[in-house]
């Protein structure tokens, strides 16, 4: 098994090296034979190497089963051109290595209810999944760009029905495992691309009749995740959408520091990123909470490797650490861990429900 770790910038490398601790805590104890490699990406990247996503990772992305990135970014890349930016770098690795399917876990944790700005009743036990298209639609579309005076801008929100279909078909494939229920939002009442999205996944529907298919315009559904979250379960949805929407999904669970993504293409290869970004403001004070990357490792170890069994292990772990009471600065105001305490902690709870 080959997995390359990308830190990146900002918290990237204090959340990456816990994750590190947890990939060796399962390697020894399930036997697995992992091999470990780092790359430079994001800012890190532009500085040393004049690109976010220089050749020498690209050869180590190709190289490697599943790639563990950190967070890119940092206010010291706001005003550099776009080829100079870390988040163009995370935009080249999503689109070569065609990982159109961005899977978002949106789960809340008893824990941390109290400190979510939506009432505890409304997101108790709350698991929703938002499937988000990644390499199509706004993001990517052509044409785009800045008239020659720089006095008009422009950018092409475009799919096809082969970039819709794939990731609706894993959505209805997925509802069909859970509750059966799936969500596809989109702008179908203004937008030609979103009445094609639309008509696609009810075709794709088809064959899954056992799934109850509803839709919902976009500004709705922003409103109903924050008014009655738990009416959904799968969400199926655009790139910009879903990038909007996932971000409003992941406060409802009090912190966005808890919660993991998983981007993949079709052959098994994928990319794991806590769905924070890189928290300049947090950076190197020991403080950030390290469990969304420990929890893309838990998904790396079932999507790529195809260990749900390692994948639980290292959620019930999470959850027994957060229920004896230990949480970083993002879930107590007094008397909060460490990120390296929370890395230990969670390890030694690995260990612990192994034997
Ligand atoms: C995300 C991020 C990225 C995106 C940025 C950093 C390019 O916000 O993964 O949600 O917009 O997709
Ligand atoms: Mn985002």
């Amino acid at each position: 098994m080959k997995i390359l770790i990308l830190p990146g910038d900002g918290v990237g490398k204090e959340v990456t090296s816990e994750a590190q601790k947890v990939i060796n805590i399962i390697s020894k104890l399930y036997k697995l034979d992992i091999d470990i490699d780092f790359g430079y990406f994001g800012g890190e990247a532009v500085d040393k190497f004049d690109s976010p996503f220089p050749s020498q990772t690209i050869q180590k992305v190709k190289n490697s089963d599943a790639v563990l990135l950190g967070a890119v970014g940092g206010p010291q890349y706001d005003n550099v051109p776009k080829e100079k930016k870390p988040e163009t770098g995370l935009l080249e690795l999503r689109k070569s290595l065609n990982l159109f399917l961005n899977v978002r876990p949106i789960i809340s944790f008893k824990e941390s209810v109290d400190y979510s700005s939506v009432k505890k009743e409304l997101i108790e036990e709350l698991d929703i999944i938002i499937i988000r298209e990644l390499v199509s639609g706004i993001y990517f579309g052509e044409p785009r760009g800045f008239n020659s005076d720089f006095t008009e801008a422009y950018n092409t929100m475009r799919y096809n029905q082969k970039e819709i279909s794939r990731v609706a078909d894993y959505a209805l494939n997925l509802s069909r495992e859970r509750s059966k229920k799936l969500c596809s939002v989109d702008k179908a009442n203004v937008l030609e691309v979103s009445q094609l999205w639309r008509s696609t996944v009810e075709e794709n529907a088809e064959k899954f009749k056992d799934v109850q298919l509803s839709h919902m315009y976009v500004d709705n559904a922003a409103m109903q995740l924050v008014q009655n979250p738990k009416q959904f379960d799968v969400i199926v949805t655009e790139n910009l959408f879903g990038d909007i929407l996932s971000d409003l999904a992941s406060v409802l669970t009090g912190s966005i520091g808890l919660l993991p993504s998983a981007s993949l293409n079709n052959d098994g290869f994928g990319v794991y990123e806590p769905i924070h970004g890189s928290a300049p403001d947090i950076a190197n004070k020991n403080i950030v909470n390290p469990i969304a990357t420990i929890l893309s490792v838990a998904m790396l170890f079932q999507h790529t490797y195809k260990r749900v069994d390692i994948y639980e292990h290292i959620l019930k772990s999470v959850k027994l650490v957060l229920r004896d009471g230990k949480y970083t600065r993002d879930l107590a105001e007094v008397d909060f861990i460490s990120t390296n305490e929370m890395g230990d902690c969670i390890i030694q709870k690995i260990e612990e429900l192994y034997k």
